[in-house]
């Protein structure tokens, strides 16, 4: 495992009694790019136990940021939802993955498609300007189970349009689509189906999906990744692997 370095919480939130947020220092040295996950944890019976998260946080900010659910009986999630201020964990040393706009060949629109925590690298991603300057149009989807769960809404939808340097580049061309599938919201259904029945393309006014022009970037559940990679692929979409670009980049660590 990558050497670890022991940072501190700055902040905490609780979105709601499955979700939540926090905040760390992070090292001067740790450079990433924006979709990368480190490994975190903690001291669980005197050794580290560590899992993969995605940084939520675009890689110019002084802390780190990561969004976990609280899984009751999770072997880390347990015990890091009632991390405090003040409170250690570790970090590695080394960010990676392959969810990253580089791996992806030029294009017109930019979909990040996103269930659960899967969100958390495209918060980073949409906090980058260099993504702005590739795209045209880049469509941040995120499905949930409860309009609850639908977090950092504030962020994509008023502070981000507000930035000071790149505000007008994500009025004109940021899209968000939020779904729900346990109860009534405003757009219904897995994304899977969305893009399956053409929805997510209509609902925003963009042509169906193209290889030629279209790009992905794919993260949640391990059935998520593998239902949504099944429809790309049956569209002609292919896969970036070691690094060599193509149409769509899921997150290969998170895959089962
Ligand atoms: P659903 O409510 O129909 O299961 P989870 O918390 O289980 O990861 O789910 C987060 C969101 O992802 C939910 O809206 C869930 O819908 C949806 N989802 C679960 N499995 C898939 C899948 N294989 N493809 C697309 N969406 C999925």
């Amino acid at each position: 495992m990558a050497s670890l370095s022991t940072q501190s919480v700055t902040d905490v939130h609780h979105w709601n009694e499955s979700l939540f947020s926090f905040k760390t220092t992070r090292d001067r040295s740790l450079r990433f790019e924006s979709g990368h996950f480190v490994m975190l944890g903690m001291e669980v019976e005197g050794r580290p136990l560590m899992r993969a998260y995605s940084i939520v946080s675009p890689n110019y900010e002084q802390e780190l940021e990561f969004l976990s659910i609280k899984v009751p009986d999770g072997a880390l999630t347990s015990r890091l939802q009632n991390i405090q201020v003040g409170d250690e964990i570790f970090v590695s040393s080394k960010p990676t993955g392959t969810l990253v706009v580089d791996h992806l060949l030029e294009g017109r629109n930019l979909y990040l498609i996103s269930t659960g925590t899967g969100l958390a690298p495209f918060i980073s991603i949409i906090q980058d300007p260099q993504v702005y300057d590739r795209f045209d149009k880049v469509v941040l989807s995120h499905g949930v189970r409860y309009a609850s769960e639908l977090a950092y809404q504030q962020l994509i939808t008023r502070q981000l349009p507000a930035n000071e340097f790149f505000g007008d580049e994500v009025n004109e061309k940021l899209i968000y689509y939020p779904t729900v599938t346990r109860e009534p919201y405003k757009h219904e259904g897995r994304l899977t189906d969305l893009m399956a029945s053409g929805k997510l393309f209509t609902d925003n006014g963009l042509p169906m999906a193209d290889p030629a022009h279209d790009r992905f970037m794919i993260c949640g559940s391990p059935a998520m990744l593998r239902d949504t990679c099944d429809i790309l692929g049956g569209w002609g979409f292919e896969e970036s692997r070691q690094g060599i670009k193509a149409h769509y980049v899921i997150e290969r660590a998170f895959v089962d």
